[in-house]
């Protein structure tokens, strides 16, 4: 199912603090980030902390420009973006200011929960008897139409959205002060992060906001099994890309491939027609990757098309080349139609080859687009 765009933004010391043990809470950053954050709450369609947060720091979390405010109004949006929480406790003061100002809010909870929330000024949905959180941001897409959704911690939230591998992108503002602390509270707790210890996530901006620096990361390590990750999503969109690139043909679909190490190291990138005319996407950048590679049977394939699992052209179909490489997870946008071949089923191949096979219609859109002509 869809989820928003996920962004986890945080402030932290040089010790990778959230805040001190101190009462009240630790100013990490100055006017300027404050104000670079105020405008991604305004780009966002909703806004998320964890019930530690709202009961520790006692937020508002609004957008505070009314420049920016009146901007989304003009855009047809809310003036606020949705304030969120999560808890299972239920331990939230109904008096709070986060339940009196801006917008719309929305608390997820556990169905023991939800019972004793009734009484706030929210919407209550109750998620099952635990949190779930894919559940949540299903039903944040779905439901509540959000398509872009901040994360403002506090770390056990951070930690389990990263490690779940739900999230889309990190900002982090890094400020020039050492907390020193043992027990303060730290922007990511241990936990089994997607890729492992080694795998290195994409810095993709550094800019001096103030006397902080902020950093902008994406991850790039793959999902595991049958499970989407956002890292999946992003290296579907580049195969997506891809698919664009390729010398037209009215016999054959124009396809992108990249082929990722568990780790998130891209090995291979190919697309149709790219070295040879009858050369599909997953054939040319398998062939640019060792075949002694140790890092084939961890990796994930990401093509825009289903593999394909019969061809006139080639002894082996892209699906058997998948299989016979070591490759065991694949990540597709769209299932093969029968414009060429009758009722193929590359999905069906890798499974019976004991591959996990995950397919995002939400990119088929962007897949398909390059082939429209030949679809009729
Ligand atoms: N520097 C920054 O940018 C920044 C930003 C935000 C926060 N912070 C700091 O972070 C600290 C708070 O962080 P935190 O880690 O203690 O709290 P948190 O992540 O804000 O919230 C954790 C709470 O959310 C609920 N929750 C989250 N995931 C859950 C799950 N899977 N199952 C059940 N409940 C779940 C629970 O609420 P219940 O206990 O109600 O069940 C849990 O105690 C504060 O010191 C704050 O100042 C700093």
């Amino acid at each position: 199912m869809p989820h928003p765009y996920v962004l986890l933004s945080a402030a932290v010391s040089l010790d990778g603090c959230l805040d001190d043990t101190g009462p009240g809470r630790l100013l990490l950053s100055g006017p300027a980030d404050f104000d670079r954050v105020d405008g991604v709450r305004a780009e966002s369609d909703a806004i998320l902390i964890g019930a530690g947060t709202l009961r520790t720091d006692n937020p508002r979390l609004l957008v505070n420009s009314p420049g920016r405010r009146a901007a989304r109004v003009a855009e047809g949006r809310p003036e606020y973006p949705l304030k969120v929480t999560v808890t299972a406790s239920g331990d939230l003061d109904p008096d709070a200011p986060f339940w009196h100002t801006g917008g719309e809010k929305a608390v997820y909870t556990t169905d023991r929960a939800a019972k004793s929330l009734s009484g706030l000024a929210a919407d209550v949905v109750p998620v099952g008897p635990e949190l779930d959180w894919r559940a949540i941001l299903e039903h944040l897409h779905d439901v509540r139409g959000v398509r872009r959704l901040m994360v403002e911690g506090g770390g056990r939230v951070h930690t389990q959205l990263l490690a779940q591998g739900l999230a889309d992108e990190l900002q982090l503002a890094v400020a020039p002060l050492v907390v020193g602390e043992p027990h303060a509270p730290r922007l990511f707790g241990p936990g089994e992060y997607p890729g492992g210890p080694r795998a290195r996530m994409r810095l993709v901006e550094t800019r001096p906001v103030g006397d902080v620096v902020l950093m902008r990361y994406v991850p790039t390590a793959p999902g595991t099994g049958d499970r989407a990750s956002a890292a999946d999503r992003r290296w579907l969109e580049l195969a997506c890309e891809l698919a664009a690139q390729c010398p037209p043909s009215e016999t054959a679909f124009s396809v992108g491939a990249v082929v990722v190490a568990a780790d998130g190291t891209e090995l291979a990138r190919g697309y149709s027609r790219e070295t040879d005319p009858v050369r599909h996407a997953e054939e040319t950048a398998l062939a640019r990757i060792d075949p002694a590679d140790p890092r084939l049977s961890g990796a994930t394939v990401y093509s825009s098309l289903e593999p394909c699992a019969r061809r006139a052209s080639r002894p082996r179909p892209c699906a058997r080349l998948i299989l016979d490489a070591g490759v065991r997870r694949v990540v597709t946008a769209w299932r093969e139609p029968d414009t060429f071949v009758t009722a193929a089923d590359g999905s069906g191949v890798l499974r019976a080859g004991g591959a996990d096979v995950v397919v995002l219609p939400e990119f088929e859109e962007r897949a398909v687009a390059p082939n429209r002509r030949l679809l009729g």
